[in-house]
C-alpha cells in the first residue's frame, strides 16, 4: 500500500475509533481491505480510500472498522477476574441486592459476555432480581456473532466441562469433523448485543451501573482517549461499582477517583 493512502487511513481509522495503527500494519491494512475492495468491484485502496471518504451514511467506515479490528477472545479469559466476581455476586446475593446491571465494552464475538452471564447465574439468584446485561462493541460482524451465540470447541479450552454442556448445545459444526456449541436461548436472552464506539463520547447508556469489563482493548488507544473513557465510566458507575480492565492494561498515569482493588481490578468509592 502506498505510504499517503495509508497515513490518510491511519487518520480516519484513528479519527473515528481511537485505534492507532503503526507502520508495521500496513500490510495488515493491505490484507484486510482486499477482500472489501474486490466485492465492491474496484480498482485499488486509493480507490477504496475515495469510497471511505465518499460514503455519507457512515456504513463503509463501519465495514473499515470490521476489517481492521482485532477480535481475539474465548470464555473465561483471565479467568481470575471471574473468581473475583463471583466472590462479589456472592456478597451481592447475602446482602439481598436486588438491581443488578452489568456492561462488556469491547465484547468481541460473545465469549467475555457470556462468562459474565455464566458467573452470575451461578452466583446469584436471577430469578428474584432485576439484571441486564449488555455487551457494546464498534465491530458489527462480532455483535452478530455473539448474537448468534455459536462457537468452536477450541473457544472453550478454559471452561469447565459441567459449564459447558448446563449452558450450551452441540450443534453442527462447519465443517464436516468441527464440532460447534450454541449458547442456550436462555442465556442468550439474557444479553443485549448493540453496537457502541469507545471514542465517541458521551455514550448512549443510562448508568448507574454495577461492573464494567473493558479488557484488551484500551492498549489500542493513546492515553488522551484512555483518559475520556475512564472519566466516562466513572460517571456510569454506581458508588461501589467495579471497573475490570486487563491484566496487561491499568490507570497508572490516568486522572481518576477509582481506586485500585487488586490486578486490574477498580472501585468507584462509596458515598458517605
Ligand atoms: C482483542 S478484543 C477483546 C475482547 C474481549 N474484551 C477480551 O478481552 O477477550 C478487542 C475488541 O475491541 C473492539 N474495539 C476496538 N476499538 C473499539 C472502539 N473504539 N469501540 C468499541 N470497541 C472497539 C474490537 O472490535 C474488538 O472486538
Amino acid at each position: 500500500m502506498d505510504h499517503k493512502v495509508f497515513q490518510e487511513f491511519r487518520e480516519i481509522i484513528h479519527r473515528e475509533s481511537g485505534i492507532n495503527l503503526s507502520e508495521e500494519k500496513r500490510p495488515l491494512l493491505s490484507n484486510r481491505i482486499a477482500k472489501r475492495i474486490r466485492n465492491l468491484g474496484l480498482k485499488d485502496e486509493a480507490d477504496y480510500l475515495r469510497h471511505v471518504r465518499e460514503d455519507k451514511d457512515g456504513e463503509e467506515l463501519v465495514e473499515l472498522l470490521d476489517a481492521i479490528s482485532t477480535n481475539v477472545t474465548y470464555f473465561y479469559r483471565e479467568d481470575e477476574h471471574f473468581k473475583i466476581l463471583s466472590d462479589i455476586f456472592l456478597s451481592w446475593k447475602e446482602g439481598n441486592k436486588r438491581r443488578v446491571r452489568i456492561w462488556c465494552a469491547a465484547a468481541s464475538s460473545g465469549e467475555e459476555p457470556y462468562t459474565l452471564a455464566i458467573t452470575a447465574a451461578e452466583k446469584l439468584d436471577l430469578a428474584k432480581i432485576d439484571y441486564r446485561f449488555l455487551a457494546t462493541d464498534i465491530c458489527t460482524q462480532v455483535l452478530n456473532h455473539g448474537a448468534n451465540g455459536i462457537y468452536d470447541e477450541k473457544q472453550f479450552k478454559q471452561m469447565p466441562n459441567a459449564i459447558k454442556t448446563k449452558y450450551f448445545t452441540r450443534t453442527k459444526g462447519r465443517t464436516e469433523s468441527a464440532v460447534s456449541w450454541q449458547a442456550s436461548p436462555a442465556l442468550r436472552e439474557q444479553i443485549t448485543f448493540k453496537r457502541l464506539n469507545l471514542a465517541q463520547f458521551p455514550y448512549p447508556l443510562k448508568g448507574p451501573l454495577d461492573v464494567i469489563f473493558c479488557r484488551n482493548v484500551m492498549i489500542y488507544f493513546d492515553n488522551q482517549l484512555r483518559q475520556k473513557i475512564v472519566h466516562e465510566f466513572e460517571r456510569l458507575l454506581a458508588p461501589g461499582g467495579y471497573l475490570f480492565v486487563s491484566r496487561s492494561e491499568n490507570l497508572l498515569g490516568l486522572q481518576t477517583e477509582l481506586k485500585s482493588i487488586g490486578t486490574s481490578v477498580y472501585q468507584k468509592g462509596k458515598v458517605g
